[in-house]
């Protein structure tokens, strides 16, 4: 979603029109605008695009010179007038726009419709205004203040009402804010590009600062309003780096968007005390997961991937036996379904014809649906039972990533709710897995943190034609998706192959220098793992491999060592691939590729 507020001598509608388009990007569901004309506010939204607001405000565009507007990209409540922001309290004298998404927003709304607040739309943001509204005693700054002690979860918003018709009040919490400072005006924006045209000086707002902006200047406070000092940030970016917010290529941008996409996804699912998985979005019951006979996870590309690793979690996990299936192949081999099956589709857009195909022949032969999707509102969502999102926003960039990192998580979540359902986890061991998925966020920027480097030492293997990942177990589920990010941005060829599996034909072709991944991260496997690795070294590989720190015997074998942070076995597949999306990133860009629109390939794959 993108954010825009201006306040100063122009005409406010055009300002934030202007800013809307350059984060229309960012999500294009709906978008809206809420300004103060004349002591009144007046609230402009359409779903659709940008372009449809620009119809409505033909009619009438109101003549102000403070306002807040939103471009949304569907999280919670699917694209509608009536969901698109700004949000506002039942008199109509607050609004807010929202990014991010607040976790505990179905206790608050009971807890404010008890109040007697009525609430109009299906989202998490419209708990906001009327919490503002709720705590409001002459001092918007204030009320805003509280709001944000009753909320959890991530935001970036702003704020207007009519009672303080000359400032903004905007709050940020893991979602990106700035204010734009200009010539007696100032800009209040999510991502740069939208203030970009006016200002290249900017406040970056760290998490738990409160902004409150009038036309005669800027106050910055923590969330007890203590002032807080801030450097001005000068930005050096031309208009299209400053889309990608200052990274080369969207792709890249994407990795780095990992720790919040994958936190995003996990952290309103799991019990404040770690020992739960909580899907409430779920319409399965208890009985009908305990009486599971089997399961089939269908998906293609990226997703497909995840499925793999969704097969070996769940069966670990909730034994329950999972067949995972290629979209395009399910859909025609006549798979035998029987009614009560559950069939996973994993889908990022949601639109893929093949995958869309295999939820109907599955539907027909009587299976419940459920859908893994990153797109609010798309037909896979439409038409499956169920929808569990993964929250990574929107993806840019045609090779998947952090839609990729958070289908894991979705799988991971639906892995240890199975088996806590169906009684095959102990819960010491349940909690491991869930403290383990909140530390994963962190050990993501860590891996990023620290490979920095890996972009010197790729050099030598972008020169290669051909590699191979190996793995076993888990690994080799990661392999597989490495690879193929490795092949469709560096159009290096890439196999990916279970190492065990190697010495029944494919060890022919290893020969000197030819360049192997090896992941060895599964504990049980890794003796076997070594193994496999000798192999390949002692006909000339030239091997990097992937293992936990602390490991300090790998680093024997092969020639280069990535470590990455330790974790729970099951949950790995989500911190090794990291560094094999840095490795196809770092070696697509040392072949001149164009990384983030690769030939031959679409995002989305609407035709079969
Ligand atoms: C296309 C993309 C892949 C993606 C696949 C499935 O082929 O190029 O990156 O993994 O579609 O897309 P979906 O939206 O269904 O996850």
């Amino acid at each position: 979603c993108g954010i825009v507020g201006y306040i100063g001598p122009k005409s406010v509608v055009p300002v934030l029109i202007d800013g809307l388009k350059k984060l229309e990007y960012r999500g294009y569901d709906s978008a809206g605008i809420a300004v103060i004309e004349q002591g009144k506010v007046l609230v402009a939204k359409s779903v659709g695009r940008l372009s449809k607001l620009e119809e409505k405000l033909d009619a009438y565009t109101p003549e102000a010179n403070i306002g807040i507007g939103h471009t949304r990209w569907a999280t919670h409540g699917r694209p509608s007038d009536v969901n698109s922001h700004p949000h506002t309290d039942c008199t109509g004298v607050i609004a807010v726009v929202h990014n991010g998404i607040i976790e505990n927003y179905l206790e608050l709304r009971e807890w404010l419709e008890a109040q007697g607040h009525k609430f109009k739309s299906e989202t998490d943001t419209e708990v906001l205004p009327h919490l503002v509204e709720h705590f409001y005693d002459g001092d918007l700054e204030k009320a805003v203040q509280q709001v944000i002690t009753k909320i959890e979860g991530s935001y970036a918003m702003a704020v207007i009402s009519k009672n303080e018709p000359d400032k903004i009040v905007a709050a940020r919490k893991d979602s990106p804010l700035v204010v734009g400072l200009g010539d007696g005006e100032y800009f209040l924006a999510s991502d740069i590009p939208a203030t970009l045209a006016h200002t290249r000086d900017n406040f970056i707002l760290n998490d738990g600062e409160i902004a409150v902006i009038t036309a005669d200047g800027v106050k910055i406070t923590d969330t007890q309003g203590n002032k807080i000092t801030k450097e001005v940030f000068h930005v050096q970016w031309d208009a299209v780096a400053a889309e990608k917010g200052g990274y080369p290529h969207f792709m890249l941008k994407e990795i780095y968007e990992q720790p919040r996409a994958i936190r995003e996804t996990f952290s309103s699912r799991i019990s404040a005390d770690n020992k739960r998985v909580v899907l409430n979005e779920l319409s399965l019951t208890e009985e009908e997961i305990k009486d599971l006979r089997h399961i089939f996870i269908v998906a293609c590309g990226t997703a497909y991937h995840a499925g793999v690793v969704g097969k070996y979690v769940i069966e670990d996990l909730a034994r329950i036996p999972v067949t995972v299936d290629i979209a395009s192949e399910f859909r025609y081999r006549n798979p035998i379904i029987h009614p009560g099956d559950l069939v996973i589709v994993i889908s990022q857009s949601g639109e893929t014809a093949d995958t869309l195909a295999a939820l109907r022949e599955s539907k027909k032969a009587g299976a419940r649906i459920l859908a893994v999707t990153n797109v609010v509102g798309s037909s896979v969502a439409r038409e499956a039972d169920d929808v569990l999102y993964t929250w990574a926003g929107p993806e840019i960039a045609v090779a998947s990533t952090k839609a990729y990192s958070t289908q894991l998580i979705a799988m991971f979540l639906l892995g240890i709710h199975f088996a806590q359902v169906r009684g095959t986890i102990d819960a010491a061991y349940a909690e491991r897995l869930i403290t383990g998925m909140r530390e994963i966020p962190d050990q993501v920027q860590t891996i990023l943190d620290d490979l920095e480097d890996l972009q010197s030492f790729l050099k030598k293997y972008a020169e290669c034609q051909n590699t191979f990942f190996l793995g076993r177990g888990l690994d080799y589920a990661v392999a597989m998706e490495g690879c193929l990010k490795l092949k469709e941005i560096s159009y290096m060829h890439a196999e990916a192959y279970a190492a065990g599996e190697l010495k029944h034909g494919t060890l022919a072709l290893i020969v000197d220098d030819v360049p192997v991944v090896a992941l060895a991260t599964q504990t049980d496997l890794y003796d076997k793992m070594v193994s496999n690795i000798k192999e390949v070294k002692a006909r000339g590989a030239q091997v990097i491999g992937v293992t936990f720190k602390g490991n300090t015997e790998l680093q024997k074998v092969v020639d280069h060592v990535v470590y990455i942070p330790e974790t729970e076995n099951v949950l790995a597949p989500v911190l090794t691939v990291i560094p094999l999306q840095l490795l196809a990133y770092h070696i697509a860009v040392a072949r001149g590729c164009d990384v983030d629109k690769p030939r031959n390939l679409a995002k989305s794959v609407t035709v079969e």
